[in-house]
């Protein structure tokens, strides 16, 4: 058996949409990402919702829509992707690491407070792995000094925390539908406000800069109701990137968020049945304290002693796994902004990510546990236990 770490579930619902964009021959930016755009804040409950082609690109966007001076500080998590901190980079502002609560491993709010300083503007708030943050204590904090919060909601969507939708938290939430993700569009991304103001430059920013529709601007080139020569005209005021998404990957879009609730049970029904088939297991513990029944999570990991014993195991049994992540605060490119968080740092190299999309089998769920369970497990020596109790 060959079991995947990852996987996108796409198929006829997918291309049916796919088909209707190659139908009208646009496949840029038109329609179907207005129409996704309008669903999606819809589902996830917000005023406002742009398409992006990456969550990279929309907690780039984000952070800079605040127009924080250069060389002021974020907050991020050091447990976390790339670009919950090179978003920071991008802007020229300065990551600052927060270390990890020890039973969540969310963003510690502890460690939050003591690395907070008053050139601190923001805070990256990652609901690591899908487990939300405590958005009710981090924006009560944030207000009081002062500071705006980004959600990074790449691991979810589609949640409440404390009856509120995540990523409706903070001044802007950011999601991702890269391949990997919880829904996807191959690549892509949106980012949602409920605030009138933060968003209004968004539009110029993911379209070098020209805040025009040009699907519509398109329709105006053959318009004889109108007859100046100005239809193609626009003006640039801003140093925008190329950071839309386009029809065809919202096309997809449309199709997965009809099925994300679906996929979303699915993930968590795949996960109530790892947490009761390792609960009897000394070696492995559930990485986090999940609730599958209450939040929806993109991976599904344990802690474990002997991460790379075990990882070795189940490779040898076709099983794929991974590791999420290398703390930030170790990784080179940061090493110049300082500040350890020693909590995580010591902790990671027990973490191992198991096989979860929405289309893996309980058949493919039980061979992992199975082979959880066959694992023997080293001793430090590199001795099994086992047999060295034997001698
Ligand atoms: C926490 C987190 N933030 C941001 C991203 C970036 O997402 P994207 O690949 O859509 O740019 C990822 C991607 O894995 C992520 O895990």
């Amino acid at each position: 058996m060959n079991v995947r770490l990852f996987k996108p579930s796409v198929g006829e619902q997918e291309l049916a949409k796919i088909k209707e964009a190659f139908d009208r021959s646009w496949l840029g930016m038109g329609p179907a990402l207005k129409a996704f755009e309008k669903k999606w804040a819809a589902f996830i409950e917000c005023e406002q919702a742009y398409g992006l082609n990456s969550a990279t690109a929309a907690l780039h966007l984000a952070l800079m829509s605040f127009g924080f001076p250069e060389g002021k500080k974020v907050l991020v998590p050091s447990l976390t992707f790339a670009s919950s901190a090179t978003a920071a980079l991008y802007n020229r502002l300065e990551p600052v690491f927060v270390d990890s609560d020890p039973v969540t491993l969310g963003m510690s709010l502890e460690d939050l407070k003591r690395k907070y300083d008053e050139d601190c503007v923001a805070i990256m708030a990652v609901h690591y792995a899908g487990h939300p943050l405590p958005m009710d204590e981090i924006m009560d904090f944030a207000q009081e000094k002062g500071l705006k919060v980004v959600e990074d909601c790449a691991h979810t969507a589609g949640a409440k925390y404390k009856g509120k939708m995540i990523g409706t938290w903070g001044h802007i939430g950011c999601f991702s539908f890269e391949e990997k993700k919880v829904m996807t569009t191959g690549d892509g991304g949106m980012i949602c406000s409920n605030d009138p103001d933060a968003l209004k430059d968004i539009k110029a920013l993911r379209w070098v800069g020209i805040d025009k529709d040009n699907w519509k601007t398109a329709k105006k080139y053959t318009d004889t109701s109108n007859m100046d020569a100005m239809h193609w005209f626009y003006e640039i005021s801003l140093p925008g990137y190329k950071y839309n998404m386009n029809d065809l990957a919202a096309s997809i879009g449309l199709a997965q968020l009809e099925r994300l609730p679906e996929m979303n049970r699915r993930r968590s029904a795949i996960i109530r049945r790892y947490l009761d088939g390792i609960a009897g297991m000394a070696h492995v513990q559930p990485l986090l304290p999940f609730e599958p029944e209450r939040y929806y999570y993109w991976m599904f990991a344990i802690r474990t002693e002997q991460r790379d014993d075990l990882m070795v195991h189940l490779k040898s049994k076709g099983i794929a796994t991974g590791c999420h992540y290398t703390p930030l605060s170790t990784q080179p490119l940061f090493e110049r902004y300082g500040g350890s968080c020693p909590y995580v740092e010591q902790e990671a190299h027990k973490f191992i990510t198991l096989p979860l999309h929405a289309d893996l089998t309980n058949e493919e769920v039980d061979y992992v546990l199975e082979h959880l369970q066959h694992f023997q497990p080293q001793s430090k020596t590199g001795v099994s236990e086992i047999s060295a109790s034997k001698a």
